[in-house]
């Protein structure tokens, strides 16, 4: 296994929320996450465990289909995206989500397989399986200088 990705089986729910907090504590200020995988995979759950072990009430946590975006005020702000209804990747930039690049919330896209090409060269990459009824594989991968050791130092916490 490279140091740049890190590979996550979570057995139920539960762990899918230990990861969403050693994500939390992990990720620096202004990280985008680029969240893939298919209708119910998981994205928004794993939206939610971020946002819960960063200070906001999971129930405020839905999916942004119809909105597009939400934004959460926990210990920082965290930026919700999804992509899935866009037509092309000119909405998604009406949508404002240069600004949250570079501001220092988290940005969090669902679906940004669509629209890979307005995403920062830096990024984290997580890709979600559906690997049984409640078990999920979540592979993550660094993009760019200086989120390596954003990888280890998840690794850290999930082992501890
Ligand atoms: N280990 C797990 N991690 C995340 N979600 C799980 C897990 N096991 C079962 N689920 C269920 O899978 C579904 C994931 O839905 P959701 O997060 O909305 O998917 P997506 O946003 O990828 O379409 C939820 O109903 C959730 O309860
Ligand atoms: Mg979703």
């Amino acid at each position: 296994m490279t140091a740049d990705r890190l590979v996550f089986d979570a057995a139920d729910e539960s762990e899918t929320s230990l990861l969403g907090t050693a994500l939390a504590e992990s990720l620096p200020d202004g990280t985008v996450v680029a969240l893939c995988g298919t209708l119910g995979a998981g994205k928004t759950r794993l939206v939610q465990a971020i946002a819960e072990a960063s200070g906001v009430d999971r129930r405020d946590v839905v999916s942004p289909t119809f909105v597009l975006v939400h934004e959460y005020r926990g210990r920082r702000t965290i930026h919700h995206v999804d992509a899935y209804r866009l037509r092309d990747e000119s909405e998604f930039l009406d949508l404002g989500v240069e600004e949250y690049f570079e501001d220092e919330g988290l940005t969090l896209i669902e679906w940004a397989d669509r629209v890979e090409g307005c995403l920062p060269a830096d990024r984290i990459e997580i890709d979600i399986e559906i690997t049984g009824p409640d078990s999920r594989q979540f592979a993550i991968v660094a993009r760019g200088e200086g989120y390596a050791r954003v990888i280890e130092d998840c690794r850290r916490r999930l082992q501890q």
